[in-house]
């Protein structure tokens, strides 16, 4: 028989459950929901009901490609706005997801990711002649820094010049006030005369939007007067298919919508794992010892030489810490998924075709299939003994499936590099008496986080 899914307590007639909620944190309201409701429960948010899913049994079922594919969450679909039916916000009925998909998966696959490791050492050396010059870094702003320069050039042949600004870039500014507006948009939705409240703050995203579509258009305006040599990047293998006619060629439309979710989609989830990940190092010197002694041991001390390509994935307990720094905070922390046909989850929750739900993933990380210690970071849990012993499906940082993410070994590569480099050249000290404060956009990101660095004495 159909189970019944427990909601919030407090639930108020219309605006619904807003009780001990808030719309700039509601990645943590789920997290603490999931804790006191357990693995599946639903908010009703001014009408609308949306139904969060943690449990290991039920995302192992949501993750059969046969019987549910990718849903568009309502912060997402209200990302259409920006990246329009490029990949990441495609409907998957929509003929240029495909198309895109085929075109671009050669821009992913190892040889590819071969060819962008000489740029991303560069930029991580950018990152290193800047923090050398400094006794205290702004970690997620750097981090930032670094993997914008580092889409934009190997995705586009575009720098940034990240390193020679001392703000961010105002792509940056622009995007983060975007995903920040579309996540309270979802969650702060005054019903009805509320829309007229909202006209000023969308304008101003409008114009934010614009300017966004204005780097986009330089971007492809200048590859289109200086044309492009050298490996493929992601706007060559766009571009060439449109001129030489090929089945999958997408329009200058869709070329915009895909160069900016790369922009967006390449970028600021890299640089959140890569500042929790940085977190938890600072947290814990033992953790922080081992994976210096380990870069040390595999790249050698640090006297100036670049790291090849097979050192990276070498790496292997720096690689733990990343992925251990992503299971306690996924930076893309929630996916959707929906019915391709009437079904049941786990036999006792019915869904209609095309009923959605969606997996908090933190939640999902802290099942209790992970052990008593779940709340605990230990890279450890990595280990090869210990992945196989777990559940198929309880780790989906990445997604799950056809629409999971396609720059997951970029992202991997780029940030065991990031942090190889810098584990080898400094100490890492937190500021004493710094709290993990979590800031959200839809995305999550370690809010006023600094470190100490002093350079490592070489023995
Ligand atoms: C999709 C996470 C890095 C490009 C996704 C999804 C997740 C995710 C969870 C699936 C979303 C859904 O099902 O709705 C992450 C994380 C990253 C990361 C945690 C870094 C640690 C990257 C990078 C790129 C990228 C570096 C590009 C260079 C994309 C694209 C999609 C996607 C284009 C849409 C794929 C499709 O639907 O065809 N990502 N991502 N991501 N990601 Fe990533």
């Amino acid at each position: 028989s159909p189970a019944s899914i427990p909601h919030p307590p407090g639930r108020i007639p219309i605006l619904g459950d807003v009780r001990n909620s808030s719309p700039r944190r509601p990645i943590q309201d789920v997290m603490r929901f999931g804790k006191q409701l357990g693995p599946i429960f639903e908010r009703k948010i001014f009408g609308r009901r949306i139904v969060f899913v943690s449990g290991a049994d039920m995302v192992a079922e949501l993750s059969d490609e046969a019987r549910f594919a990718k849903y568009l969450s309502p912060a997402v679909a209200r990302l259409r706005q920006i990246g329009g039916d490029g990949l990441f916000t495609a409907y998957n009925d929509e003929p240029n997801w495909r198309k895109a998909h085929n075109l671009l998966r050669p821009a992913f696959t190892q040889a590819a990711m071969r060819s962008y490791h000489q740029i991303m050492v560069d930029v991580a050396r950018e990152l290193v002649a800047d923090w050398d010059t400094r006794t205290t870094v702004d970690v997620s702003a750097d981090m930032t820094k670094l993997t914008l320069e580092t889409i934009g050039r190997t995705g586009f042949s575009h720098p940034f010049d990240s390193f020679r600004r001392e703000r961010l870039h105002p792509f940056v500014e622009a995007m983060v006030g975007a995903l920040r507006h579309a996540q309270l948009r979802t969650f702060l939705s005054p019903p009805l005369v509320g829309e007229l409240l909202w006209r000023r703050a969308d304008k101003r995203n409008l114009d934010r939007i614009a300017f966004m579509n204005g780097v986009v258009d330089e971007v492809i305006r200048e590859r289109r007067e200086v044309g492009h040599t050298g490996p493929d990047d992601l706007l060559e293998l766009m571009m060439r298919a449109a001129r030489d006619d090929d089945p999958d060629r997408i329009d200058d439309v869709n070329i915009r919508h895909q160069v900016l979710t790369f922009l967006v989609a390449g970028h600021e989830t890299t640089s959140g794992a890569l500042s929790f990940a940085f977190y938890y190092l600072s947290q814990h010197p033992e953790i922080l010892a081992k994976a210096q002694a380990e870069v040390d041991e595999v790249w050698g001390p640090d006297t100036g030489a670049d790291p090849s390509f097979e050192q990276i994935a070498k790496l292997r307990h720096v690689r733990r810490v990343l992925d251990e720094a992503l299971r306690m905070w996924p930076t893309a922390p929630i996916y959707g998924r929906e019915a391709r046909e009437d079904t049941t989850l786990v036999g006792r929750y019915p869904m209609r075709a095309g009923d959605g739900v969606l997996v908090s993933i933190p939640s999902l990380h802290r099942d209790p299939a992970w052990g008593p210690d779940a709340d605990v970071f230990d890279p450890d849990r990595f280990l090869p003994a210990r992945v196989k012993a777990r559940p198929a499906h309880i780790y989906k940082p990445f997604g799950t499936g056809e629409r999971a993410c396609i720059g997951r070994q970029f992202a991997l590569h780029e940030a065991v590099l990031v942090l190889g480099t810098i584990l080898r050249r400094y100490d890492l000290e937190p500021d004493a008496d710094y709290q993990l404060r979590v800031q959200e956009r839809l995305t999550v990101m370690p809010d006023g986080f600094r470190l100490n660095l002093r350079r490592r004495r070489r023995s």
